[in-house]
C-alpha cells in the first residue's frame, strides 16, 4: 500500500515559516486577487487564497469585477496595481470571460509583481533555468517531492498535460533537478505504456480518473495534480486513487494533496516578490 503524501500537512508548515519570515519585515506584503465574474470554483478559490494571505499577514486586495469587464478596463486595473506601492504581487484569476485576452492581461503584469510566474519573461528564465518567479502549482509539487524524500537526479519522470499553467512548467522544473523528463498529453501513442516508465508520475491533464492502476510502475511516485468534480458531487483527482495506491510507492490524496501547496506558494511568491522589489528600491533610493 503506498504511502500517502499529507499536503496538507506540508502546505501547514509551509505556512508557518513564512509567518515567522513576514513578521520579521519591515512591511505588510501586498497581494491583489482579480476575479472577473462569479464562476463557483473560481471563487471558491479566490477566498481561499485570501484567507491563506492574511493568516500569514500578508495584506490581500481581493477584486471582484462585473463578467462584462472590458479588456481594457481590466488592463487599467492591472496598471494601477503595478504603479502602486503597497502591491507586490498581482493575480488574475483564469479562466478569463471570452471578450478578454488572457495573454494579454498576462503580459501586462509587471514581472516583479507576477506571483503566478505566467509572464513571458518568468517563463523565459524558467525554460533557461534562470531565477523568476515560478508558476504555484508545478514548484508545490516540487515541495512535496522533496518532503516525501524523493530522489529526483536520474529519476525518470513522465509529466501527463502540456499545459502553460502547469505541465510546462513541471516539465522545466524536474529537468532543472536532473530528471530525466518526458510529457505525454492527448495525443500521445500508448499512454499507459509511457506512464508505466516512470518512476515519478504527474498527472495534470484535466480528466477524471483516466491513470489505472496498470498505468503505474510498482513503487513509483505518483502527485495528481487534477481536481475534478463528477457528477454525483464528489472530487476527484486525474488518478484513479484506490487502484492506484495498491500500486505505487507514494501518492497524494485529492483533495488534501497538491491543492494546498499551490496556495501555500503563491504565498511564498509573494513575500519573494516583496523582498526582492522593496529591496531594489532601497538600493535605488
Ligand atoms: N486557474 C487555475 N489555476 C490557476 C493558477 O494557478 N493561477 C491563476 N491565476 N488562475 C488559475
Amino acid at each position: 500500500m503506498a504511502r500517502r503524501i499529507d499536503g496538507k500537512a506540508i502546505a501547514a508548515s509551509l505556512r508557518a515559516a513564512l509567518s515567522v519570515r513576514v513578521a520579521g519585515l519591515a512591511y505588510r506584503p501586498g497581494l491583489a486577487v482579480i476575479l472577473v465574474g462569479k464562476d463557483p470554483a473560481s471563487s471558491v478559490y479566490v477566498r481561499s487564497k485570501d484567507r491563506a494571505a492574511r493568516e500569514v499577514g500578508i495584506a490581500a486586495h481581493s477584486l471582484n469585477l462585473p463578467v462584462d469587464t472590458s479588456e481594457a478596463a481590466l488592463l487599467a486595473e492591472i496598471a494601477a496595481l503595478n504603479a502602486d506601492p503597497a502591491i507586490d504581487g498581482i493575480l488574475v484569476q483564469l479562466p478569463l470571460p471570452g471578450q478578454i485576452r488572457a495573454q494579454a492581461v498576462i503580459a501586462a503584469i509587471h514581472p516583479t509583481k507576477d506571483v503566478d510566474g505566467f509572464h513571458p519573461l518568468n517563463v523565459a528564465r524558467l525554460a533557461n533555468g534562470e531565477v523568476g518567479l515560478v508558476p504555484c502549482t508545478p514548484q508545490g509539487v516540487m515541495k512535496l517531492l522533496a518532503a516525501t524524500g524523493i530522489t529526483l537526479e536520474g529519476a525518470r519522470a513522465v509529466v501527463l498535460g502540456r499545459s502553460a499553467i502547469v505541465g510546462r512548467p513541471m516539465a522545466a522544473l524536474l529537468l532543472a533537478a536532473n530528471a530525466t523528463v518526458t510529457i505525454a498529453h492527448s495525443r500521445t501513442s500508448d499512454l499507459p505504456g509511457e506512464c508505466r516508465r516512470a518512476d515519478i508520475l504527474v498527472a495534470a491533464m484535466g480528466r477524471a480518473e483516466m491513470v489505472r492502476g496498470g498505468w503505474i510502475a510498482p513503487g513509483a511516485t505518483v502527485i495528481d495534480v487534477g481536481i475534478n468534480r463528477l457528477a454525483d458531487g464528489r472530487l476527484v483527482g486525474d488518478v484513479a486513487f484506490a487502484e492506484a495506491a495498491l500500486v505505487a510507492g507514494a501518492i497524494t490524496p485529492v483533495p488534501g494533496g497538491v491543492g494546498p501547496m499551490t496556495i501555500a506558494c503563491l504565498l511564498e511568491n509573494t513575500v519573494v516578490a516583496a523582498e526582492a522589489r522593496r529591496e531594489n528600491e532601497n538600493r535605488e533610493n
